[in-house]
């Protein structure tokens, strides 16, 4: 293991990370979830750290093997519901937010108080499910001047172009000031120490395309949002 010194260039700076997957609940018992294992936001967290931020980690489900580093302050959070309260409550300490966390798009309209049991439901159940409040959108409102809110966005692509073209649409969507786009599969993007950004910034253009340990992306990652800030 190599030990690279860092410049600490990011001394001064509060940094704000989402990671993991949010977790709805069925009932007490089961949830709605996914894959995100929170290892390229931990990983970005500790790297600001690295570079002298004051950084604090807004975390939903890691997978049990990815810790946090110590110098990180993490509020632990379950559900989407939950993410957004905490990234609203943190965001005005904010210089940077990036918003890695895997957030689920709905959850269950009726969460049971009781668990589900077979004899009670149909051959075939259907779950009602409700859209959740976009928390990157509200981010991007409440945005004060010298702010950087970034967002990701992982999506299944055949290639590259594919990838930059989904990426620009997102981020002409979102408003954010960037967006680090990686490509995603059954058997890609997950459970993996390495990953692939591609970044591109409000004029869709691709400021960087990173490869290689989730430590090397979140430092390339974190080049690109100092360019932009002192552009
Ligand atoms: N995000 C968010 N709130 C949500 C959903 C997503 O803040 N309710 C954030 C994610 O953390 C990420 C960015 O928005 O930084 C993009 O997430 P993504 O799922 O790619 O975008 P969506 O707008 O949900 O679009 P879709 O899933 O349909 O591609
Ligand atoms: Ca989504």
């Amino acid at each position: 293991l190599a030990l690279v010194e860092r410049p600490r260039d990011l001394e001064g700076l509060t940094v704000v990370v989402s990671a993991g997957g949010t977790r709805e609940p069925i009932d007490p018992v089961r949830f709605l979830g996914n894959r995100s294992s929170g290892r390229q936001g931990v990983a970005i967290a500790r790297a600001a750290a690295d570079r002298g931020a004051t950084v604090t980690l807004v975390a939903a489900h890691l997978d049990a093997n990815v810790h946090p580093d110590p110098r990180v302050e993490v509020i632990s959070v379950g559900t989407a519901d939950e993410l957004g309260r905490a990234m609203d409550a943190i965001a005005p300490e904010a210089d940077v937010i990036i918003m890695a966390a895997a957030v689920a798009d709905y959850s269950v309209a009726a969460v049971s108080e009781q668990k589900l049991r077979k004899q009670d439901a149909p051959e075939r159940l259907t779950l009602n499910l409700v859209e959740n409040r976009d928390i990157v959108a509200g981010l991007v409102a409440a945005r004060r001047a010298g702010q950087t809110v970034v967002a990701f966005a992982a999506e299944t692509v055949e290639g590259e172009d594919e990838l930059i073209e989904r990426a620009r649409t997102k981020i002409a969507r979102k408003g954010v000031d960037l967006l680090a786009a990686n490509a995603v599969g059954w058997t890609r993007g997950f459970e993996t120490a390495d990953n692939a950004l591609t970044i591109v910034g409000r004029d869709g253009d691709v400021v960087a395309s990173a490869s290689g340990s989730k430590d090397d992306t979140a430092h390339a990652l974190l080049d690109a949002i100092l360019a932009i800030r002192s552009r």
